[in-house]
């Protein structure tokens, strides 16, 4: 641990009670000018720490920012979020994981930012979120899957976001196919999933996590919504990060357990593209339907107009009336 994490551990430790800088000095190893250094450090994060004459310094607020300690303080997972990085910027945070993943890094390692200048969407889209107000991750997976089995992964993850959306929000939060979360038919937040394989093994997966969790309107791009905008209230970031991780950790171990099928039963119960007539947009040619549901491979099933079913692996698919 820092000096710098140790003044905050003792004052958090205090539970909201006072510590001599002459107790922090002791117990810390330094001068008491030191942790007078550290106090104004933490302070500049965004701590609010109220020195109290002769009484010492009492922490009377923890900022609401992705700082990987406080995610990681009482997270209880057991592989996901282990350990977990956090920067103020980033390009993308899809990239640093990949390059973690490069270096070996165990499976569960995650990144978060509070910003990225190069945030990436799927289909080489840009993801576009304010400084400081969304929720924005990546995690490393090292999965026993074929790579055609990878998107088995994005919509396992979608099952989590939304289960935990709903949690927070007590509203039906849905997911549009494959990856978008969606509310009210706009949309909350999105998954990007990458990977480096050889032909018939995966070496790790990136999964890639973007919420607009505080954003208002004039942050987001049309046709989005924040969790802000479904609760009418700010929401805790942090607490709500450990939900996430929390919940990707459950239904991961349960891909693990080879009970795809069941998560998939679960997606279907959240889908808002179920049961819709969709467009789908492929390379070369376009889809129209009825969307009948995914398959054990995650694929999406269209019924045309004809009869005749056509099965999408991947693509856009775009809902001809309204959605969630
Ligand atoms: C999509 O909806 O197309 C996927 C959006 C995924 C955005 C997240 S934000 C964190 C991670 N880093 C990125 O560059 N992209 C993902």
């Amino acid at each position: 641990m820092t000096k710098n994490d140790q003044v905050l551990h003792l004052l958090k430790q205090a539970d909201g009670k006072s510590v001599s800088g002459e107790e922090m000095s002791r117990k810390i190893g330094v001068s008491r000018a030191a942790v007078w250094k550290e106090i104004q450090t933490l302070r500049s994060l965004g701590y609010e720490i109220q020195a109290q004459p002769h009484l010492g310094y009492q922490l009377t607020r923890i900022p609401d920012k992705l700082f990987a300690d406080e995610i990681a303080d009482s997270l209880g997972t057991k592989f996901i979020g282990k350990p977990i990085f956090s920067y103020e910027d980033l390009d993308s945070t899809n990239d640093t994981v990949f390059k973690l993943g490069e270096e070996g890094l165990a499976e569960g390692a995650a990144v978060f930012t509070e910003h990225q200048k190069k945030g990436r969407g799927r289909l080489g889209r840009s993801w576009i979120s304010p400084k400081g107000k969304a929720i924005l991750f990546s995690y490393l997976l090292r999965p026993t899957l074929a790579p055609s089995q990878v998107s088995r992964v994005t919509l396992v993850t979608g099952v989590s976001i939304a289960r935990a959306c709903r949690q927070l929000t007590g509203k039906p939060v849905g997911i549009k196919w494959p990856n978008d979360i969606y509310y009210q038919n706009k949309k909350v937040g999105g998954i990007l999933t990458e990977m480096s394989a050889e032909s018939d093994r995966i070496n790790f997966v990136v999964v890639g996590v973007g919420i607009n969790a505080n954003s208002v309107a004039a942050d987001l791009p049309a046709n989005s919504l924040s969790l802000r905008d479904i609760t009418g209230q700010d929401v805790a970031r942090v607490s709500f990060s450990k939900m996430l991780l929390r919940e990707i950790e459950v239904d991961y171990l349960r891909l693990k357990k080879g009970l795809f099928d069941e998560i998939a039963q679960e997606w279907e119960s959240y889908s808002v593209t179920t049961g819709q007539r969709v467009a789908a947009t492929l390379l070369d040619r376009r889809i129209e339907g009825q969307a009948t549901g995914i398959d054990s491979e995650g694929a999406l099933w269209i019924r045309k107009d004809n009869g005749l079913q056509e099965r999408i692996l991947s693509g856009d698919v775009q809902h001809l009336r309204a959605a969630g």
